[in-house]
C-alpha cells in the first residue's frame, strides 16, 4: 500500500475568513485538512458539513495525533493564546495575521516553538502570489535599478460598513488598518526590498466610535474605537530605499496605487498586496517622458490562494528548508507596525530591533499546485 505522505492540518477558528483556507488548500498533494475546532461549536459543524472533515473541540484537535500543523483562524487577541497552546501539544502553529497582538507576546510563542524544535508560520501569505512574485523578479533582476524610494496605500472605510459580520474585533488591540491592512504592505515590501532599519511616523484616530452596518450580526451596533485608524509614515530600508506608508479606516474614497518603487533606471507599479494577481507595470528608462506598460504576470498563483504559506511550510519541513511565511518574517514586520505607534508617541525616530531573512523568492514554471 502506498503510503500517505499529505500532512495533516487541523484549522481553530472556523469563522469568515476559513473557507478560503478550505478552499485553497485542496490545490496542494502535499497537504489535508481533517478536523476543523471554534469555541463556537456550530461555527465548527457548519464547516465540517460543507468540506466533509470531523468538527471536534479545541482540545480534542490539538490532542489529535495524526495532526501535524494547526492553523490558527481565531481573532487577533487570539492568536498568542492559541500558538503557545499548539506548540506545547507538540505541534506546528501557523496563524492567520497578526503573529500576535504585541511584539512581547510574538517572542514568547517564537521561543517556544525554537525550544520544542517546532515551525511557527503566519499569514499573510499574498507575498507568494504570481503577482507579488513577478514584481520581486523584475526588482531582483535589475529592471528599475537599485530601489531608493517608494509609496504603499492601504485605505478604507473600515471593514464594518461593507462585508463582516462581527467587526469589533477590528477596533480593538490587534486590530485597527495597520495590523488588519498595512501588514499586507509591509510584508510585500519586506520580501521585494529585505528587512527595515527603522520607521518614522504619525498616527491617529478620526472618528471615536463606529456603527457596524447592515450585514452586521448585531446592525448598527456602536462599536468604541480603542486603536488608532490612521497611520501615516516612512520605513527605511537596510538597502537605504524610503517608502512612505499610509494605511488607513478613515478614508470614503481615494486614487492611490497600492505601491510604487522607483528605483535609479526606473520604476515598478507592484499590484495589491492583499491579493495573488497583477497588474504589474513598468516605466523603465531615465527620460521624463518615459511610458507605463504591462507586465505578464510570470509567477504560479494569482486566484485566491490564502493558505499557499501553510502548504509551502508542510512542504518545508518535509524536505527541511526554510519556510517563506515565517514567524521571523512576521515578527520583524509586527515590530515595523508597532513602530508607527511608537515613533508617533514619542516623537522620534524608532530604530528597529529585529531583522529577518528576505523569504526566498518562488521559481518561474511551477505547475499549478506544485511546491518547490
Ligand atoms: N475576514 C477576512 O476577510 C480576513 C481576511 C484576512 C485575514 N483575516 C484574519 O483572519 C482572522 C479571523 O478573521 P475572521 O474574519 O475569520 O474572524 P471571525 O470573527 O469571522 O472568526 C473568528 C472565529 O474564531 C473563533 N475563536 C475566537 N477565539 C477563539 C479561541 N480562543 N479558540 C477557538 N476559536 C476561537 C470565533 O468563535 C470565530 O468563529 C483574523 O486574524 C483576521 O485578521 C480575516
Amino acid at each position: 500500500m502506498e503510503m500517505d505522505r499529505k500532512t495533516k492540518i487541523g484549522i481553530i477558528g472556523c469563522g469568515q475568513i476559513s473557507d478560503a483556507y478550505f478552499k485553497a488548500l485542496t490545490a496542494f498533494d502535499n497537504v489535508e485538512i481533517t478536523a476543523c475546532a471554534d469555541l463556537n461549536m456550530e461555527a465548527a459543524t457548519a464547516k465540517s458539513e460543507t468540506y466533509r472533515i470531523k468538527a471536534v473541540t479545541v482540545d480534542e484537535l490539538l490532542a489529535d495525533p495524526e495532526i501535524t500543523i494547526v492553523v490558527n483562524l481565531t481573532v487577533p487577541e487570539a492568536h498568542a493564546e492559541v500558538a503557545v497552546k499548539t506548540l506545547r501539544a507538540g505541534k506546528h502553529a501557523y496563524a492567520e495575521k497578526p503573529l500576535a497582538v504585541s511584539a512581547s507576546d510574538a517572542r514568547r510563542v517564537l521561543e517556544l516553538a525554537a525550544g520544542k524544535k517546532l515551525r511557527v508560520g503566519c499569514a499573510p501569505d499574498t507575498f507568494l502570489g504570481g503577482g507579488q512574485q513577478t514584481s520581486r523578479k523584475l526588482i531582483d533582476d535589475g529592471w528599475i535599478g537599485r530601489p531608493v524610494a517608494g509609496t504603499a496605500f492601504f485605505m478604507g472605510y473600515g471593514p464594518e460598513r461593507y462585508y463582516h459580520q462581527t467587526p469589533a474585533f477590528f477596533y480593538k488591540t490587534g486590530g485597527g488598518p495597520m495590523f488588519d491592512l498595512g501588514v499586507y504592505s509591509i510584508t510585500a515590501l519586506v520580501s521585494l526590498l529585505g528587512p527595515a532599519k527603522g520607521v518614522s511616523a504619525i498616527v491617529s484616530k478620526g472618528f471615536e466610535y463606529r456603527i457596524a452596518g447592515p450585514q452586521s450580526l448585531k446592525p448598527y451596533e456602536k462599536l468604541p474605537v480603542e486603536v488608532p485608524t490612521h497611520y501615516s509614515g516612512s520605513i527605511e530600508f537596510h538597502t537605504g530605499a524610503v517608502i512612505t506608508l499610509v494605511a488607513s479606516f478613515d478614508v470614503w474614497a481615494h486614487q492611490h496605487k497600492p505601491i510604487e518603487i522607483y528605483g535609479t533606471h526606473g520604476s515598478i507599479e507592484v499590484p495589491n498586496p492583499n491579493t495573488f494577481g497583477g497588474p504589474v507595470r513598468l516605466a523603465v528608462g531615465d527620460q521624463p517622458d518615459v511610458e507605463w506598460s504591462d507586465c505578464p504576470v510570470t509567477h504560479q498563483y494569482t486566484g485566491n490562494m490564502r493558505g499557499l504559506g501553510v502548504a509551502d511550510m508542510a512542504k518545508a519541513i518535509a524536505t527541511g528548508r526554510q519556510h517563506r511565511a515565517s514567524g521571523k518574517l512576521a515578527f520583524h514586520v509586527l515590530e515595523i507596525m508597532e513602530a508607527f505607534e511608537k515613533s508617533s508617541r514619542t516623537g522620534q525616530y524608532v530604530e528597529l530591533q529585529s531583522s529577518c531573512d528576505r523569504p526566498a523568492p518562488l521559481p518561474v514554471g511551477l505547475r499549478f499546485g506544485e511546491l518547490d
